[in-house]
């Protein structure tokens, strides 16, 4: 057995999606739309947009909380999974990439049940809180990960006994390790994973993945009392 390289990560990746997550067309016309509008590529693969998808079913979600839409790729996994009468809200800053993932909403057939908040996502995190919403059931924080900490923080405030919370990226190609880092999202991720750790209203962990984004990892908690 060779070590794995990244390249048979991505051909793993390929095989996945093709014979378990079978991912429909809709996402190819998305990929479409954001490569069109020159959107970084930085979306979840369609196997964990799936498991994003599944965790909502298991959870029985019906509110989702998401920050950072990009093109929405995740953000439809989520919608569809939340069903009909479900609702998923989404913070995004650049207003490019609010418009492209509207139209991806649109003809995903999910933009009735999807809100984007266009703006800095502290911000709509706060005017959030003061709305004073329903819980959520789901959050999955995907902006920069520099703010992460912050995001995690606002959305417990929103979460209830049971609450499911996912984070993106917090391996980073085992930077994570670098402990002379200087990279704001690094320092950034240290801060999300203590923030969970030392937390008495979170149990969480992290779980490493590779595949055709490379080497990272996402944490997932559940919140035990909010
Ligand atoms: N969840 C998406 C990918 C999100 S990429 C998917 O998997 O399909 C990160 C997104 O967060 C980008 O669109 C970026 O513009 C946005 N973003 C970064 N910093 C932000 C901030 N401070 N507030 C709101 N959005 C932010
Ligand atoms: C980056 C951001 C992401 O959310 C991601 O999944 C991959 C990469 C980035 O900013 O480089
Ligand atoms: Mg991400």
């Amino acid at each position: 057995m060779t070590t794995a390289n990244e390249q048979q990560w991505a051909a793993v990746d390929a095989y996945v999606e093709q014979t378990v997550v079978r991912q429909d067309e809709v996402f190819d016309r998305v990929r479409r739309r954001a490569d069109e509008a020159g959107m970084p590529r930085i979306e979840v693969s369609a196997a964990h947009g799936k498991m994003l998808a599944l965790l909502a079913e298991i959870s029985g979600a019906r509110r989702v909380l998401e920050v950072g839409t990009l093109a929405g790729f995740s953000t439809i996994w989520m919608a569809r999974a939340v069903g009909d009468q479900g609702q998923v809200i989404t913070c995004e800053y650049e207003p490019r990439h609010a418009e492209v993932a509207q139209a991806n909403l649109e003809d995903a057939g999910v933009a009735d049940r999807v809100q984007i908040r266009l703006g800095a996502a502290e911000d709509s995190l706060r005017q959030l809180i003061a709305e004073e919403p329903e819980p959520f059931d789901l959050v999955f924080l995907d902006a920069d990960k520099a703010g992460n900490a912050r995001y995690l923080q606002l959305a417990v405030q929103m979460a209830r006994p049971g609450t499911v919370i996912v984070g993106d990226n917090v391996v980073r190609g085992g930077q994570i390790l670098d402990a002379d880092s200087q990279d704001p999202d690094i320092r950034g991720i240290w801060d999300f994973l203590e923030a969970q750790g030392s937390s008495p209203v979170l149990e969480a962990t992290a779980v490493q993945t590779v595949g055709a984004k490379g080497w990272d990892g996402f944490s997932l908690a559940v919140v035990r009392s909010a």
